[in-house]
């Protein structure tokens, strides 16, 4: 089966079970699942229920999709998302984004789990991406074109629409919410970096790093999909403290911060 046929097919056994059209679609981070509890009357859909979709494996994701009124808006969530380092191509990541457009979303909002390189950035901080930098080695769109999604060669110079940034940073500052911004830069992991390769990262420039986001924004990209990204950030990168770094701090920080997050990114939903 091609792509189109199998999205087809992903998209006709979830309209069985969900009436919901959604307007936005969500992918949320590790430890940053709470977001999905707001959401009334709630629809689930683990992954593992639906043809051709794979499952999270991660911890901290649970691995479904969550479909209701968030905010008085009609929203599609990924409670936990599907990572390079498990295992999964690029193009199996990208699948989910690009079901979520077929559903009918119009704007694309995702959360992460940050490692910190800018030296202002404290453990705790929320980062707005403004543009990312992909070192993961790998791209959803290398192989044949689905021209019925979008284009062979497309821009990335709007991926993260200056509209979409200032509505966030509006209702940060309304609910009090210290936001910072930045570049993002994606690696496969699952190892967290050495200290030599977050030096080089600052030195081109990213703020924050993480092993995600970056496969799920170039589909979303390609279809022109607008993208609203942030990074809590869950630790500052290898070499810039005295510590060793853990996947259970990088949840037990979300977990710290994820109310705060998904205060911010439902007042996002209600105004955009
Ligand atoms: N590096 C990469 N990914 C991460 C980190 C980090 O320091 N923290 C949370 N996700």
């Amino acid at each position: 089966m091609d792509l189109m046929q199998r999205l087809d097919e992903t998209l006709r056994a979830m309209r069985e079970r969900v009436a919901v059209r959604p307007q936005i679609g969500v992918i949320l981070g590790s430890g940053l699942s709470t977001l999905a509890e707001r959401i009334e009357k709630p629809c689930f859909l683990p992954y593992g229920e639906l043809p051709n979709m794979k499952r999270s494996t991660a911890p901290g994701h649970e691995g479904r999709f969550v479909l209701g009124p968030l905010a008085g808006v009609p929203v599609v969530c990924m409670q936990g998302r599907l990572h390079r380092y498990e295992g999964h191509s690029m193009e199996e990541i990208a699948f989910p984004v690009r079901l979520m457009r077929q559903m009918g979303i119009k704007t694309l909002i995702l959360t992460n789990a940050a490692g910190g390189i800018n030296e202002g950035f404290r453990p705790g901080d929320i980062m707005l991406l403004r543009d990312h930098i992909n070192l993961m080695g790998a791209n959803p769109l290398i192989g044949p074109n689905e021209e019925a999604l979008g284009e062979r060669f497309f821009d990335m110079s709007r991926a993260y629409p200056e509209a979409l940034r200032n509505t966030a940073k509006r209702c940060a500052q309304e609910l009090d919410i210290p936001l910072k911004e930045g570049v993002y830069l994606a690696t496969s992991g699952p190892n967290f970096e050495t200290p030599a390769e977050i030096r080089m990262m600052r030195s081109l420039g990213a703020d924050a790093v993480g092993m995600s986001t970056v496969p799920e924004v170039l589909a979303a990209a390609h279809m022109g999909l607008p993208v609203l990204a942030f990074s809590l950030i869950s630790n500052l990168a290898a070499g810039m403290k005295n510590e060793v770094l853990s996947g259970e701090d990088v949840i037990r920080v979300g977990l710290s911060r994820a109310e705060a997050l998904s205060a911010l990114v439902s007042a996002v939903i209600a105004r955009i």
